[in-house]
């Protein structure tokens, strides 16, 4: 597909100044909406229950109006959306494609949401969902609001920036985001109909997008970003597009694998990458090893995140409902069959999700890939930058060991020691003892008494760390620190400040 920068505006994004014009006007954004309708409204919305929401908006006046027609989808006359759009013509607004008419009614055609990404009223236009009217989506849908979305939103890095990527950018949302941090956005996508959406979303907006048609980093060749951000249709499964929000046309975990693969291209040195992405485990594979097969040799740091795991039958279930589908008809069925025959031909036994940080570096490449499964809430974005500044430090002490016996550490002050004691013969058996942070991703390392009597010396205005380590010998034999004790604690200390459970001072 040729590249194709778009310059000419269409009318839906030459709609937009009046458009936000009513949407100021009339209150439509997520704070007043939260308010207004109360939390058990607003939860039933995300629910996909209709009928609280159209009682709750009863009373809104305009702001019901447009609740209920953008949220709900509802049928409405023509001079209750005219007021509540006003200054929007509903004519201009149907030849731009926001509504259509149902008879004697006027519907939306399109989502439009408000999001608040702590940077102001902000809202997204994309594809009506199904999430309110039962419907099949569309092969050229574009994504609105998803939890996908929101989940990679959470776990991009906001430092400031000069420029971003969003690759596979849909209705603009990481786009939209990229604002709060970054000087010039450029967001790419194959879907011509995406970037009638994003385009439309930063006019709602008043942002400047740079926007590009064309196929994974085509669009972008030669170039390069300061950040990237990525959700890709990352969607496992047979190499087929049914919608081009989630397949990629390449089998199995082949788009997550491009774009891991080739995204340190496009950094500058330095630069961040922050990916949504998916890896089959396969039958006698590691999926670390898998991912890390997918790096190039030299220039990358990575941190993969793999924050869950579905078996197939699972995941062919769940997908087939995010695209309308009921698993109990008859076409569904046949999808199933073929995609789980895909899996089964493919010795595929789960499927892992999650995601990729990269950064640049002038070096050879690096990776931690783990698991973290287990739930917490704080974004990962901060995490990920600190993560690679933790890293750095340990590649530059790992080029000069003798800096890393010399500097002083301490304990962070999220992590605390766990023991656990359990029923033994006489008594109270200690049987482990576990350092936790109680922050971030909530890291937890099994330790023995020699690491906590380690951590216990630590201090900033303390004694470096060759002195805790003779210290230490000492105490428990008597004797000097041999090379194996002084190897065996340099190992427990570069685990621990790669999860910044202490910090090198
Ligand atoms: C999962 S959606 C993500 C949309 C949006 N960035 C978000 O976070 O919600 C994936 C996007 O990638 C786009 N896409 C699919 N195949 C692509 C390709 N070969 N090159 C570029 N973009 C592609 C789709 O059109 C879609 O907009």
């Amino acid at each position: 597909m040729p590249t194709n920068q778009r310059t000419a505006s269409s009318l839906l994004a030459d709609l937009a100044p009046d458009l936000r014009a009513a949407l100021i006007r009339v209150g439509y954004d997520a704070d007043t909406l939260l308010e207004a309708l109360g939390d058990p409204a607003h939860s039933a919305l995300g629910r996909s229950e209709p009928v609280p929401v159209r009682r709750a908006a009863a009373d809104l006046g305009e702001l019901g109006t447009l609740v209920r027609l953008l949220l709900l989808g509802d049928p409405l006359p023509e001079p209750d959306v005219a007021a509540a759009l006003a200054p929007v013509d509903p004519e201009r607004a149907i030849a731009a494609g926001l509504l259509h008419r149902d008879g004697e009614l006027l519907r939306a055609a399109l989502d439009l949401r408000p999001l608040d990404l702590g940077h102001g009223a902000r809202w997204v236009l994309s594809d009506l969902d199904d999430s309110m009217r039962r419907r099949a989506l569309d092969a050229d849908h574009v994504l609105g609001v998803g939890q996908a979305s929101l989940s990679l939103l959470r776990a991009t890095p906001t430092r400031h920036t000069g420029s971003v990527l969003d690759l596979g950018t849909g209705c603009g949302i990481q786009a939209v985001h990229a604002a709060g941090y970054a000087d010039t956005i450029t967001g790419t996508d194959v879907n011509a109909r995406a970037l009638w959406l994003a385009e439309a979303t930063a006019a709602l907006n008043e942002l400047e997008f740079e926007l590009l048609e064309g196929s994974w980093f085509e669009p972008v060749a030669g170039r390069r970003f300061d950040q990237i951000v990525a959700n890709p249709p990352f969607v496992v499964g047979p190499a087929r597009v049914e919608h081009t929000y989630r397949d990629s046309g390449l089998a199995l975990d082949g788009a997550s694998e491009l774009v891991v693969s080739r995204i340190p291209e496009l950094l500058n040195p330095g630069g961040t990458a922050a990916m949504l992405a998916s890896w089959v485990h396969v039958v006698g594979e590691d999926w670390r090893a898998r991912v890390s097969s997918w790096l190039p040799d030299h220039g990358v740091d990575a941190w993969i995140v793999q924050r869950d795991v579905a078996d197939p039958a699972l995941y062919v279930g769940t997908w087939l409902r995010d695209a309308g589908l009921d698993p109990r008809e008859d076409d569904a069925q046949a999808k199933a069959q073929r995609w789980l025959e895909a899996f089964e031909a493919a010795e595929v036994t789960g499927i892992g999700f999650g995601f990729v940080y990269l950064r640049a570096i002038d070096g050879p490449t690096e990776l931690l890939a783990e698991d973290l499964t287990h739930g917490f809430d704080d974004p990962l974005g901060e995490e990920a930058l600190r993560y690679f500044e933790r890293s750095a430090w340990l590649r530059a002490a790992a080029a000069d060991p003798s800096s890393i016996r010399s500097a002083r550490f301490e304990v962070d002050p999220a992590t605390a020691l766990e023991r656990v004691y359990l029923p033994g013969h006489e008594g109270w058996d200690q049987r482990v003892a576990r350092l936790h942070r109680g922050d971030g991703p909530r890291w937890q390392h099994e330790v023995d008494d020699t690491t906590a009597a380690l951590l216990a010396g630590m201090r900033p205005d303390g004694l470096p760390l060759s002195e805790l380590v003779e210290l230490l010998a000492y105490s428990e034999t008597g004797d000097a620190a041999t090379p194996e004790f002084e190897s065996a604690v340099l190992g427990v200390v570069v685990g621990l400040v790669r999860h910044g459970l202490i910090h090198p001072r």
